[in-house]
């Protein structure tokens, strides 16, 4: 609800006939006739039909519910019925996360309702994004833990300027920390790539991450080796301009679709010496697309850029050794001339012999878009 609450409202969910008789009955939002009457203790999953009931496409019989005339924002129930935090014995139903009929402390109606403001932290739990997720996404009401990569250092950033726009803003994660944020001014959140009502093993991301451009991630608008879909996914957002829900960081990043097309490790050809035995060849018309997971991860990495902790083959199969060390590799100064540290022994993984001894400051001659 917004603006003021009317006694009107209260009883668009409020039976009331049996008033005071120490049961909440509620009506449902189509018919207007009592829908259930719950139990104390309430049982949460009852009350999934009901809160599905108006945040369909109809809402309530076709009207807005409340004087507010704002329509509920739609929650798919076919996407829910298949998305793990249904599925998921962990997580018994909508009321796990929205655990209150009235309002929150927190945005989106997320519990804990009455959650506490820390004032000392900015990643705190009042939040309505990624510390509510790392609360279960940390191992243990969720086995795919999240929480520990985010948390385990503060962000890495570089120590010189990087590419064409001279960007002293990048780190070693998507930015979806206040504590990362504060320096990139960049806002981008856990819910900008996943829908927490639609999510699983299957799909995990959002199908469109920006659906202002009219490119659909999957629809083969770039020609990519091996199935490999999630490039175009990458892409769809980091195109020059983000959808309404992100804030772009302070530094512009570059265009990566746009340079894409001449790069040698996109679209355009090159002549690159690289290891022979784990996939990474020039294509066969010298045109091979590099897929960004292969040097990206999505979240965090222990590396500047976010760049794999370990490059593998192109199957995905096997790590591809340095030509130095082995693995793992330490991008994490990109200012210093060091084999360990600079990228001299991860960019010598697919490739093999480049540069020689010599450990200058790869990105000062190479990034996305310029001998690339
Ligand atoms: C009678 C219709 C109706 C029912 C039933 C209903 N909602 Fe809503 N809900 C709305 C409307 C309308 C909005 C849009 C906000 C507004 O009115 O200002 C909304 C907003 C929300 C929001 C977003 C709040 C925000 O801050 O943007 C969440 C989350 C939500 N509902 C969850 C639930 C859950 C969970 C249930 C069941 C326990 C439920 N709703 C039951 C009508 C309903
Ligand atoms: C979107 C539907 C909705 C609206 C609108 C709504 N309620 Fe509720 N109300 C609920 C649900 C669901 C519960 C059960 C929650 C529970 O038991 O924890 C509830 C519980 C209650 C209770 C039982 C005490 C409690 O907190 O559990 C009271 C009293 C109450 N509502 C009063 C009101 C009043 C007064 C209004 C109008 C100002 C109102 N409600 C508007 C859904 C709604
Ligand atoms: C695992 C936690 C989780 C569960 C379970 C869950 N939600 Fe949500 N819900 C969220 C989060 C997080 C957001 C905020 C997403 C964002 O900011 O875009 C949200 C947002 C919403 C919104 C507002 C969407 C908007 O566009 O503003 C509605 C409505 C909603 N949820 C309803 C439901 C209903 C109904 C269910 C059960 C069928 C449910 N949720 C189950 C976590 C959950
Ligand atoms: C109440 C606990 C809980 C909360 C809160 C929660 N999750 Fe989950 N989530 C789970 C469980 C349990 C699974 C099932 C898979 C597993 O165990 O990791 C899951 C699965 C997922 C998946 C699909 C991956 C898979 O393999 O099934 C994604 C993506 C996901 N969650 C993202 C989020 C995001 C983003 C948030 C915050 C908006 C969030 N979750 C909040 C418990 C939770
Ligand atoms: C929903 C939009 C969105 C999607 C999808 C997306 N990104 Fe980003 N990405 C951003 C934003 C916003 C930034 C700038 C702020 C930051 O670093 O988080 C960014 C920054 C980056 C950076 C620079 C980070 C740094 O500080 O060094 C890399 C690398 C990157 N993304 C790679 C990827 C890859 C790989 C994918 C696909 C798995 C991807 N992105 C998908 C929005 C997105
Ligand atoms: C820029 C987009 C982006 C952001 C922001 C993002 N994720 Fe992801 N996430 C992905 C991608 C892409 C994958 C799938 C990676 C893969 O398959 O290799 C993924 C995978 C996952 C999975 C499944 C992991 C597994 O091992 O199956 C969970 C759970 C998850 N993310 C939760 C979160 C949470 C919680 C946040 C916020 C702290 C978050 N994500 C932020 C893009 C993102
Ligand atoms: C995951 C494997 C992989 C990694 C890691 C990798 N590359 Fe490449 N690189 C390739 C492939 C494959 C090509 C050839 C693509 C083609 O020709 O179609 C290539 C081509 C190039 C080219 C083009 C050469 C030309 O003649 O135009 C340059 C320059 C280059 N890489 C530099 C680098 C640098 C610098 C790094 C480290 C930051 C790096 N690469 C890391 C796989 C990789
Ligand atoms: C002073 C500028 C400069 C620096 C610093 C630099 N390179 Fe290069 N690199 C070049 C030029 C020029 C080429 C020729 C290809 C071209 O023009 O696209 C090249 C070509 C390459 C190639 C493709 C040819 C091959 O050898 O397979 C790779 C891979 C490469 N460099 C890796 C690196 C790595 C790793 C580092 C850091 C240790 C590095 N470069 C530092 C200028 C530089
Ligand atoms: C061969 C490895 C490699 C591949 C493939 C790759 N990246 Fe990068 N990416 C890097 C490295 C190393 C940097 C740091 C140098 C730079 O800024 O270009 C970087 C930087 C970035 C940046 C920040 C650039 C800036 O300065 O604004 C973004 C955004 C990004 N990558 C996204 C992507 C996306 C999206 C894809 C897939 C289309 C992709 N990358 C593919 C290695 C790679």
């Amino acid at each position: 609800m917004q603006g003021a609450v009317t006694d009107a409202d209260c009883v668009v969910c409020h039976e009331m006939t049996e008033h005071q008789d120490g049961f909440v009955r509620l009506l449902n939002p189509d018919t207007g006739l009592l829908q259930l009457t719950l139990t104390n203790p309430l049982v949460p999953t009852v009350l999934e039909p009901w809160c599905l009931a108006c945040h369909d496409s109809d809402g309530a019989g076709g009207s807005a519910p409340f004087s507010d005339t704002i329509m509920p924002p739609v929650i798919d129930a076919t996407l829910w019925a298949a998305a793990s935090h249904e599925t998921s014995a962990a997580v018994d139903t909508c009321w796990t996360c929205h655990n209150q009929g009235h309002g929150s402390n927190k945005q989106k109606l997320l519990g804990p309702w009455d959650a506490v403001v820390d004032a000392g932290s900015p990643d705190d739990p009042l939040h309505e994004e990624e510390q509510f997720c790392f609360d279960c996404h940390d191992g243990g009401v969720a086995g795919t833990d999240i929480s520990t990569q985010f948390l385990a250092t503060a962000p890495l950033w570089v120590g010189d300027v990087v590419g064409e726009f001279d960007n002293l803003n990048l780190n070693d994660r998507h930015d979806v920390q206040a504590s990362a944020q504060a320096v990139s001014g960049a806002v981008i959140e856990c819910s900008s790539c996943h829908d927490p009502h639609a999510a699983n093993a299957a799909q995990k991301v959002i199908p469109d991450p920006d659906p202002t451009d009219g490119r659909v991630p999957g629809s083969g608008f770039l020609t990519l080796p091996g199935g490999d879909t999630m490039t175009e996914w990458c892409v769809d957002c980091h195109d020059g301009s983000f959808s309404a829900d992100i804030t772009a960081p302070t530094t512009q990043l570059q265009d990566v679709h746009a340079t894409l097309a001449g790069d040698g490790m996109g679209e355009g050809t090159g002549n690159a010496a690289l290891k022979a035995g784990y996939g990474w060849t020039t294509g066969g018309g010298g045109n091979m697309i590099v897929p960004c997971l292969s040097c990206h991860n999505a979240h965090v990495s222990s590396n500047l850029f976010h760049t794999v902790p370990t490059v593998l083959s192109f199957d995905g199969l096997t790590a591809v050794p340095s030509d130095d060390d082995p693995t793992p590799y330490h991008l994490t100064d990109n200012s210093i001339q060091d084999v360990d540290v600079n990228g001299w022994n991860w960019c010598n993984t697919c490739h093999t012999g480049s540069m020689g001894s010599n450990r200058d400051n790869c990105f000062s001659c190479h990034y996305h878009g310029r001998r690339w």
